[in-house]
């Protein structure tokens, strides 16, 4: 049995979806194979305006993402005691779940989440009060065969892709372009593969309540249903971003918000759901290890423009999601 409509997937009803949301002013497309000079303007732009845009030419194999779509249609069509045999518990945030909340609201969809690190490691609290790492690990199905392996070689493709894109916006920024790089290693990135069935009732629930991502970047692939809606920043309009056959959307997360001290914000989204159709997305998550600390950057920071938030643990974040930092960017929930 799939999703059962009740109470809890109902959004205030100034957040829910409208039919006719404008389709006018897409997020920029950016062709990944120009030259550099012409990617920094472009990118410097798009992550200026929206904080959010498509990529196309970007080196990632076609058959890959492919390859993962119809696995993930494979996994999610399996009967719910399967998929809770990986399901996630108190003990391990990884694997499949269908309870995912936003801002309080039941989300319409269901998961599966699995990490770059195997194991990871994420601060927690135990139950005398005190914090300690804790060890998660991916749990992978046995069916369909070649999950673990598709979607580990996928997850590599999108960590590269990562890296090359915020090599990218470091240079926009006029920093080195390895300026973010060592805030990866011992990375706590991990990918979502989401599969929202067709809602019941569409005008009422949210695939995923309007939220910002709390990390550095996103890549996310999403099949030709559509139903990512962002706010323009220019009037605060829901925008639907058009599904392009193998492109990738591209958002800044709040870390990339703290470094640029704000020339860059990261942009609130949610998403639509579908009487008729299934839907299924993969965003990709880069963040930086648990230890990091994150602050603007010194070289952004100046008299005329003071840092605008304090240094952050971003490990401590996961775990207390209330940090003055983030009420100032207006984060209530993140998504582990
Ligand atoms: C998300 O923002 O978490 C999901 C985006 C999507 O499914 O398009
Ligand atoms: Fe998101």
């Amino acid at each position: 049995m799939g999703l059962q409509f009740e109470p809890s997937f109902i959004q205030e009803p100034e957040h829910r979806s409208k039919p006719t949301i404008s389709d006018a002013g897409a997020i920029p497309l950016i062709d990944l194979s120009s030259p550099p000079a012409t990617l920094i303007t472009e990118i410097e732009g798009a992550c200026r305006d929206w904080g959010f845009f498509q990529v196309i030419n970007h080196g990632v194999p076609f058959e890959l993402l492919e390859r993962v779509q119809s696995l993930a249609k494979e996994f999610f069509a399996l009967p719910m005691e399967e998929k809770k045999r990986v399901g996630r518990d108190d003990e391990n945030p990884l694997g499949y779940y269908d309870t995912e909340h936003t801002k309080n609201v039941r989300d319409w969809k269901e998961v599966f989440d699995f990490s770059v690190e195997e194991p990871a490691y994420i601060p927690a609290t135990t139950k005398t009060g005190e914090t300690k790492l804790q060890e998660i690990r991916n749990q992978w199905p046995e069916y369909p065969p070649g999950m673990r392996e598709a979607c580990k070689e996928y997850q590599k493709a999108m960590e590269d892709l990562s890296f090359r894109l915020l090599e990218l916006i470091a240079l926009t920024l006029k920093l080195p372009s390895n300026q973010f790089n060592d805030f990866f290693r011992d990375s706590t990135s991990f990918t979502r593969l989401n599969h929202y069935p067709p809602c019941p009732s569409p005008d009422l629930a949210l695939g995923v309540g309007r939220h910002k991502d709390s990390g550095a970047l996103t890549v996310l692939a999403q099949d030709d249903v559509g139903g990512l809606d962002v706010k323009r920043r220019s009037d605060g309009e829901w925008v639907r971003v058009k599904p392009i056959p193998n492109s990738y959307i591209i958002n800044v997360g709040d870390i990339i918000q703290v470094w640029s001290n704000d020339k860059y914000e990261s942009a609130e989204h949610r998403v639509s759901v579908n009487p008729k159709k299934e839907r299924f997305s993969f965003p990709f998550f880069f963040n930086p290890a648990h230890y990091a600390m994150i602050k603007p950057v010194d070289e952004l920071i100046s008299e005329e423009s003071p840092a605008k938030y304090d240094e952050y643990n971003w490990g401590q974040f996961f775990k207390m999601r209330k940090n003055s930092n983030f009420k100032k960017l207006g984060v209530e929930n993140i998504q582990i």
